[in-house]
């Protein structure tokens, strides 16, 4: 069966449970998307976040339970110190302005990744996202920041090294799920959808562990142009695929056909 736009868009005519629940976003392309339009890279920065909004509403509306989205890299802190300023700056204003709305729709907030570089203003304007959004029941929207995948792998096997050395664990009792529980979102659905705008085919070392059996979806669209019907769009394109985990495609007919 060929699912269309109209379909998604219209999502009680596709069955809640093939739709993903965990998307995550490499909000990728903000830079060409100004220097397009001559103007400074910034621009598509600012413009990024309009697109962040709607993917955010239509996220709600899909009744998504999880989106992540790839706002700043571990490797970002390499751009220019004035474009570094200004991402920070932005990040800044926006969780100053928008946190009362998100809760508002009972979004709750999570900012992922390593915290401590960046400033106290910053750090405590989390801390207030964070209690504000905390029991709210709808979407969970995860902004990454600072984010690595190497770097969460190496977090959770740093909290296992502290507990081996505490005596409250032995190496041999190590096993994949200890190591998932210390993981970024260990508390959240497994992410079923990884998009990346932009037009690059790779990761960038975002969701590395969590990752393990997302689909990937890479599109040309760049990030300030990724309105609902290009979500829409990757979202159909999802819902088409045959997720086999490992099993023959045989196999995972029959399991549906059980359920
Ligand atoms: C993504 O857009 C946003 C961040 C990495 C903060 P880019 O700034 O990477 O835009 P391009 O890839 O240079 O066009
Ligand atoms: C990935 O984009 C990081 C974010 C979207 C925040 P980049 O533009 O930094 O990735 P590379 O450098 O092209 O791999
Ligand atoms: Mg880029």
């Amino acid at each position: 069966m060929e699912y269309s736009k109209f379909m998604v868009l219209n999502a009680d005519k596709i069955p809640q449970q093939c739709l993903p629940k965990h998307v995550a976003i490499i909000m990728d392309g903000n830079g060409r998307w100004a220097q397009a339009k001559n103007r400074p890279r910034v621009y598509g920065h600012k413009k990024g976040v309009d697109a962040v909004r709607q993917s955010v509403q239509f996220c709600t509306q899909l009744g998504i339970q999880s989106l992540t989205l790839f706002a700043f890299s571990s490797e970002n802190w390499r751009r220019p110190e004035d474009e570094v300023n200004t991402l920070m700056e932005l990040f800044l204003f926006v969780l100053s302005k928008e946190v009362k709305k998100l809760h508002k729709n009972n979004v709750k907030l999570n900012i992922i990744g390593d915290l401590s570089r960046f400033s106290d203003a910053l750090r405590s304007k989390v801390d207030a996202a964070h209690e504000l959004t905390g029991h709210n029941t709808g979407l969970q929207l995860n902004i990454a920041a600072n984010y690595g995948g190497r770097w969460d792998i190496t977090n959770a096997a740093k909290q296992l090294a502290e507990q081996v050395a505490a005596g409250q664990l032995t190496a041999a009792q190590i096993t994949e799920q200890s190591m998932a529980e210390h993981m970024s979102m260990h508390d959240q659905v497994e992410l079923d959808l990884m998009i990346r705008t932009g037009g690059d085919i790779r990761i960038s070392n975002f969701l590395l562990w969590q990752a393990a059996y997302a689909e990937l979806y890479f599109t040309d669209t760049l990030w300030p142009d990724f309105n609902e019907a290009a979500f829409a769009e990757a979202i159909a394109c999802y819902v088409a695929r045959e997720r086999r985990f490992g099993c023959t495609g045989e196999q995972i007919k029959q399991l549906l056909a059980e359920t």
